[in-house]
């Protein structure tokens, strides 16, 4: 048996014992550099420095990193999937490479970890058009000791590792740890006998728009997730099983009366809501930070908070036991490992008894809202069939219906489309959509006054704030740092204010060097270009923006010149000419490690 804790302490000192400087882990938050909300892989905060910056702790590199992915949510409930998960990494940059990866990597998983060197089975690239198959990697590892039948040799989709979606970031073939997932079966077949436990990438090259370009300064990046290792070292499949899980199950069996073991439907639910209590803590205690929201990453904690309540009421339970699972996971499972959680607790359970409340005050309105649709569908298709025996059933719920359930009763779409799918219904995504534009016309034309006359001049005044904002986040990530990226906004008729991540305050030469620029560009009298695009198209041309297409592919853009480029619903002024000149008349702290601006235009 091996604690989290023991294989936490086994992973950082083998690689630091081997000259690695253990760099701690970043926010869950993405820093925007690659448009994605959250980190998704431990090394996306390093991804600079896989392109060949120097990194200010050296070329040897290891750490624990949460990541967050909701590609996966649907996934969530069988017993290897997560939302949040830790990769243990460790890097080389420009410094070691294949040979002595190899040699790290088998050491580690045959002495520290006591695996059968004999039964180790590796993958490695098999080659393609772009890049040469890796005769170099089998080489060694047939120098270690891997036997040569446990070597295979796949293609692309399997074993090369690359950042999807994303362009100028580095990548490389992988090579892949596999090992018996019930090590006394004789005549094992692979891969249906084996568990993945991790990988050694590569990174020899970047991905370009034309292309995959070797890199002069080679790179190892290795992951392995500390979630499945954990309960794979114990001898599970289940990684509920472990001792991270193991009191937040126990909890959700005294509070509830029934037991994980039941399996089925119970053990989902359990497993769905422990998993997204986890998530909820990691996000609002990190260091950045998230709060419910109905945009970007907060929209994410919005879903995954309300579906956790969804889940506990199918185990009969109120929201008050995620306050309970919380507890455990700060207390008993996370405390030590990231303190930051224990300093946010009284913040953490607080965020989490108001967004419950907030549910839970329209969740049974809403489910009976929910029901009520469902019903006139199934009327209407047997009033149908009555009448033509050939009439074909309909099973999709309006978008109107959906945006009402979203809108009056807090329910995140996939909510409503998880409810749907439970009775074989789908949700018309487009029509949701359409509705929810609507809504957006409607309070954005309330906005500017056309439905009100005398305000229209005052709401003048808030359109050259929208685009001042603009300018603003773009001389920031000029003048602070390109990692800067915006965390709030609030505009009315007489100020702006802006919320964006940096861990200091501003020095008055900053402020001044912000100010500055920004009026430069005022004074450049720059056009303000409004452009509807893919998504894709939006990402390529590296507007800033949340990437997450909720609301469908097509995105609109406003750019001013090369200098500010944002995905964004407008309004916006024509021209910068007309902001007259902007001042900054506060810089001070919003939340830890977010700083808040409040300007003018005189
Ligand atoms: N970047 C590699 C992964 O995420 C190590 O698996």
């Amino acid at each position: 048996m091996i604690s989290s804790k023991e294989l936490r302490e086994k992973w950082l000192s083998f690689y630091e014992s081997r000259g690695h400087v253990n760099i701690g882990a970043v926010s869950l938050i993405g820093d925007g550099t690659t448009g994605v909300l959250f980190n998704v892989a431990g090394m996306q905060p390093l991804m600079p420095y896989l392109l060949g910056k120097e990194h200010p702790a050296g070329k040897r590199l290891c750490n624990i990193q949460g990541c967050l992915r909701t590609v996966d949510i649907d996934s969530v409930g069988d017993s290897s999937h997560f939302t949040f998960f830790e990769m243990m990494g460790n890097w080389s940059l420009g410094d070691y490479f294949k040979r002595e990866k190899t040699q790290m990597t088998v050491e580690l998983l045959t002495n520290v970890f006591h695996l059968d060197k004999e039964k180790l089975s590796s993958t490695v690239f098999a080659g393609n058009d772009s890049a040469p198959r890796d005769e170099e990697t089998a080489t060694f590892l047939k120098e270690l000791g891997i036997l040569p039948e446990h070597i295979h040799y796949l293609p692309k989709e399997d074993n090369w590792w690359e950042l999807e979606g994303t362009v100028n970031t580095p990548c490389g073939p992988d090579n892949e740890w596999f090992y018996p997932s019930d090590p006394e079966k004789k005549e094992l077949v692979f891969p249906d006998d084996y568990v993945e436990i991790g990988n050694d990438v590569y990174m020899q090259y970047k991905k370009t728009e034309s292309g995959y370009i070797p890199l002069s300064e080679k790179n190892v990046d290795t992951g392995f997730g500390f979630d499945r290792m954990l309960a794979f070292l114990n001898g599970q499949t289940d990684a509920y099983k472990t001792d991270l899980f193991a009191g937040a199950v126990r909890e959700l069996e005294a509070l509830s009366g029934r037991k994980y073991d039941e399996g089925g439907e119970i053990r989902r639910a359990m497993r769905i809501v422990c998993d997204h209590a986890r998530t909820t803590v990691m996000l609002l205690g990190d260091r950045v930070g998230v709060l419910p929201s109905n945009t970007g990453a907060g929209y994410i904690l919005r879903r995954i908070m309300r579906r956790a309540i969804r889940y506990l009421r199918s185990l009969s339970l109120s929201g008050d036991a995620l306050l309970k699972l919380a507890e455990i996971f700060i207390e008993e499972v996370y405390g030590e490992a990231y303190p930051l959680l224990k300093e946010k607790k009284g913040y953490i359970l607080d965020e989490i008894q108001k967004e419950t409340a907030r549910f839970e005050a329209t969740l049974q309105q809403g489910m009976k809202e929910f029901e009520k649709c469902v019903e006139s569908l199934a009327r209407k298709n047997e009033f149908m069939k009555k009448s033509n025996p050939d009439y074909v059933p309909e099973t999709v719920i309006g978008g109107k219906a959906a945006f009402r359930l979203y809108d009056t009763y807090g329910f995140p779409l996939e909510l409503t489309e998880e409810l749907c799918a439970e009775r074989g219904l789908s949700v018309d995504k487009k029509g949701f959509e359409a509705a929810f534009e609507e809504h957006q016309e409607k309070s954005r034309s309330a906005e500017k006054g056309e439905n009100k006359g005398g305000l229209a001049s005052h709401s003048e005044m808030a359109i050259k704030y929208h685009t001042a904002t603009h300018l603003l986040n773009a001389a920031l990530k000029i003048v602070l740092s390109p990692d800067c990226n915006q965390r709030g906004s609030n505009i009315n008729d007489e100020r702006l204010r802006f919320d964006f991540n940096f861990d200091r305050p501003m020095t008055a030469e900053e402020i001044k060097a912000v100010e500055d620029l920004v009026n430069e560009k005022i004074k450049e009298d720059i056009p303000v270009v409004f452009q509807e695009m893919s998504l894709e198209e939006a990402r390529a041309q590296h507007f800033v923006g949340v990437f997450d297409s909720k609301y469908g592919e097509v995105v609109k853009t406003y750019s001013i010149g090369d200098f500010s480029k944002e995905m964004c619903g407008g309004p916006h002024v024509d021209r910068t000419g007309v902001l007259g000149t902007f001042r900054i008349q506060k810089e001070q702290s919003s939340s830890a490690g977010v700083r808040r601006i409040k300007a003018t235009l005189e």
